[in-house]
């Protein structure tokens, strides 16, 4: 999803990046600085937000966190029944899939499995137990996604005392996909060993890739994936859907994905967005497009310091992605704890033919056994912070 394109591909290497001279104008004057930063407070820490706005009940705390774990394109598919001040259940919203880069929705329910794991986490720290029951009434058809609830929680009666907190709930603050370019030094096993700690994985197993040589040897499997999707205007026009141009868009929908969040920066951001941004389907497509995107994905790959692979094995059906879904959602909080630049790429994962293939490149590559089935995958560093995505209000999930 690393993409920014432009009409004009030189644009980013010629003359107009060298004019630093050149201010973005304050095009944001209809929104409310204290909206925007009460969208990103609300992302970073939305226990303290719910506090400051009055939220009291218990479950609005929790649903307002298990909306920003990390989910595909920051579609946001959740939907939320209330049953009762104890009560809820979470539902994948069928208007918000992506399936021609997900057609089975292993994504979309790996999305539910963040919501899960974030939505305990919030609990943990409120000092309530949570019980969750998958798919209560068992698994929707492909057809009817979004009849059948994903999870049921109940919350305990009574508050415990906070034990065994596991830290992740500060770390929700700084989690981010963060797209942009990587420095410093090459991550080594030792920091393998400390997310490992923390992951504490039961379902799926971390595997790593460190060392300079193996990282080279990797990058382009990845490299290709990307190049083949957003060279399919199907699967590419996924993106140009849910990418999010102007302030007004990105903050007022909420949702999608944006330059900001591919690492672009002032004054560039502002052209870009103001001359060279081309959404039409023909522009968006364009092979002038597609290589200027190509060519900054490759060089925020390039700086990859290590690569970390969520590996399943045997079951590979919806409960288990459920599942994985939530060991991805602690991973990218343990990176965040630790100070760990962090970016999921999937095109070589997805469930189409030719995404089989490089599935079953990186496994040989990779030396895992028959039945493995790599879920998520990422590149790690480290890196300034990023953008922060916005999530939409709490209103907008509840069923
Ligand atoms: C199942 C899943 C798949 C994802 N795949 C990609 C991907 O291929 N490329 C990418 O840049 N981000 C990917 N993301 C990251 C989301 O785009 C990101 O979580 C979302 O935009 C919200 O941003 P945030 O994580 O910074 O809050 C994925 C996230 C999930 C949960």
């Amino acid at each position: 999803m690393n993409r920014f394109k432009f009409s004009r591909r030189s644009f980013l290497s010629g003359s107009l990046v060298a004019s630093g001279f050149l201010l973005a104008p304050d095009i944001f004057k209809s929104l409310k600085a204290s909206s925007m930063e009460e969208i990103e407070f609300a992302k970073r820490d939305p226990l303290k937000f719910a506090e400051r706005n009055g939220i009291v009940n218990p479950i609005h705390k929790i649903i307002l966190t298990g909306i920003v774990a990390p989910n595909s394109h920051n579609s946001q598919p959740w939907k939320i029944k209330i049953l009762s001040d104890k009560q809820f259940e979470l539902y994948a919203d069928g208007n918000r899939q992506l399936l021609p880069i997900d057609p089975v929705n292993r994504q979309l329910y790996h999305t539910q499995g963040t919501f899960i794991e974030f939505a305990s986490i919030a609990s943990e720290q409120l000092g309530y137990d949570l019980k969750v029951q998958l798919f209560p009434q068992g698994i929707d058809k492909a057809q009817t996604i979004g009849t059948l609830p994903i999870a049921k929680f109940t919350l305990s009666d009574k508050r415990l005392n906070k034990l065994n907190s596991s830290g992740f709930y500060e770390a929700i603050n700084n989690r981010q996909m963060n797209r942009g370019q990587y420095s410093g030094d090459y991550l080594g096993e030792e920091l393998g060993q400390e997310i490992l700690s923390l992951v504490k994985p039961n379902f799926a197993s971390l595997v790593f890739v460190f060392g300079q040589n193996r990282i080279q040897e990797i990058i382009p499997m990845f490299q290709k994936s990307f190049e083949r999707e957003i060279s399919n205007p199907i699967q590419n026009n996924v993106s140009r859907e849910w990418f999010r141009i102007s302030k007004e868009d990105i903050y007022t929908k909420r949702d999608g994905i944006t330059l900001e969040g591919n690492g672009l920066k002032q004054p560039i951001l502002w052209m870009a967005k103001t001359f060279f941004m081309d959404m039409s389907e023909e522009g968006w497509n364009s092979e002038d497009s597609v290589k200027q995107a190509n060519e900054s994905f490759a060089k925020s790959l390039e700086t990859s310091k290590g690569f970390v692979f969520l590996v399943s094995r045997g079951l590979d059906d919806a409960k288990s992605w459920v599942q994985a879904g939530r060991e991805f959602g602690r991973l990218t909080l343990a990176c965040a704890k630790l100070g760990i630049a962090f970016h999921t790429m999937n095109q070589a994962f997805v469930d189409t033919k030719e995404s089989n293939e490089t599935h079953d490149q990186f496994k040989k590559s990779l030396n895992l056994p028959k039945d493995a089935r790599i879920q998520l995958a990422g590149r790690m560093g480290y890196a300034e912070p990023s953008f922060v995505s916005p999530r939409r209000e709490l209103k907008e999930f509840i069923l």
